[in-house]
């Protein structure tokens, strides 16, 4: 059997697969175990923030297993503590919850509100999401996600979650008992589509004036992918929780509820907790990730690195539209598919993603200007074609 027959046989047929297998890669460049050469522009969906097999993240990993892999979270822990100091300080929040993945984040955020709404007194239950957007695969946040495909086969869903359109009209159709506003700054799976930044701050605004939370899920636009440590900051946005997953572990399974002064001290003893949340093995891997932000020059280069791919697709023949913030890419192709452009350019060596009908790009944040010259190469010809 070839591994296609054997994930078929094996593994929970949920994923529509590419037919390579890829076994390796080193900075933004990895192989198939037929070895052939590929541009990574995916990252991993956004994950491998410092590409493959960065030496130093390794070494950091490698040095804290042979310390101590884990210990539960009933007891203090070093690397948690500093990793969580760091962590707000850069997000200019209060308190962070550590958990395994972008929808644990979103569940431990939903599950604040509803216990805000508790401690308030105020029946304000009702958490509102966008239309196109998406937060994750538990049964919450099916429908939390704006998208009508998420809500088939898995009903009856968790209640009191509506999506909304958003544009102006969304402050006359909010419920009364709307307890948190949810949104992404750029919905990435949803297509890459910005959204407005002044419809935002309004958001933001009214959230404040009507006891409501304003939750900004950063899943996939935080940990610098925007060219900021976080796409609200970029915005000048103060949300009461932000949630992270994605580049923040560099690879690693982790995931961060980030609380405002208002959200900090919601959850008590027993509210909430994980197996797994805050293992100093992974946290040691965010530390390294974490470790970049602190000489600005790093968000400075994924600034210049954005601009300069942006500047180069916008050349290209056939791009109707460039969407997204910084290394978050989305462009509109004039006549053709996300998923064509996509199969075609794997065939000459680059991986990419789509979102919708569109092609997404998220290269890892430390992509070399030379392996960016080579995707573009490939994605040029394979977009003008
Ligand atoms: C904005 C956003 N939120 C949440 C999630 C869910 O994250 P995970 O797959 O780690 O549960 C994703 C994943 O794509 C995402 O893009």
């Amino acid at each position: 059997m070839d591994f296609k027959e054997k994930d078929k046989k094996y593994i929970a047929s949920t994923y529509a697969r590419s037919n390579i297998e890829i076994v390796k890669g080193k900075g933004s460049t990895c192989y198939d175990s037929e070895g052939k050469e590929y541009i990574d522009f995916t990252s991993g969906i956004g994950v491998n923030s410092l590409g493959f097999a960065n030496e130093g993240f390794a070494k950091a990993v490698y040095n804290q297993l042979l310390t101590m892999q884990h210990i539960s979270n009933l007891y203090h822990n070093n690397v948690q503590i500093e990793v969580a100091e760091k962590l707000v300080k850069l997000a200019g929040m209060e308190k962070v919850f550590f958990a395994n993945s972008g929808a644990e984040a979103n569940e431990c955020a939903i599950k604040a509100a509803r216990k805000y709404a508790h401690i308030q007194k105020n029946k304000k239950k009702c958490i509102v999401t966008l239309n196109s957007s998406f937060h994750g695969r538990t049964i919450t946040l099916l429908k939390a996600n704006g998208q009508k495909s998420f809500h088939k086969y898995f009903n009856p869903f968790t209640p009191k979650i509506k999506n909304l359109e958003f544009n102006e009209e969304i402050f006359n159709l909010l419920p009364k008992d709307t307890g948190a506003i949810m949104a992404e700054i750029v919905q990435g799976e949803g297509g890459v589509n910005n959204l407005d930044a002044k419809l935002l701050k309004a958001v933001e605004e009214y959230c404040n004036k009507n006891d409501i939370l304003f939750i900004v899920d950063e899943v996939q636009t935080g940990v610098g992918r925007c060219g900021s440590f976080l796409a609200s900051q970029k915005l000048g946005l103060k949300p009461d929780i932000i949630t992270l997953a994605k580049g923040l572990g560099g690879g690693l399974p982790v995931a961060a509820c980030l609380f405002n002064k208002k959200t900090a001290d919601v959850y008590a003893y027993g509210d909430h907790g994980t197996t797994f949340g805050g293992n100093p093995a992974v946290l040691s891997g965010v530390k390294y990730v974490l470790s970049n932000f602190e000489d600005s020059k790093f968000v400075d280069e994924i600034n210049a690195k954005a601009k300069y791919i942006r500047d180069e697709i916008s050349k290209f023949k056939n791009v109707e539209k460039l969407t997204g913030l910084g290394l978050m890419i989305g462009i509109k192709v004039k006549d053709k598919k996300g998923k064509d452009v996509r199969a075609a350019c794997e065939k000459d060596g680059l991986l990419i993603l789509t979102a919708k009908d569109n092609v997404r790009l998220l290269p890892p944040l430390n992509i070399t200007y030379e392996e960016i010259d080579k995707g573009l190469q490939i994605l040029k010809k394979n977009i003008e074609k």
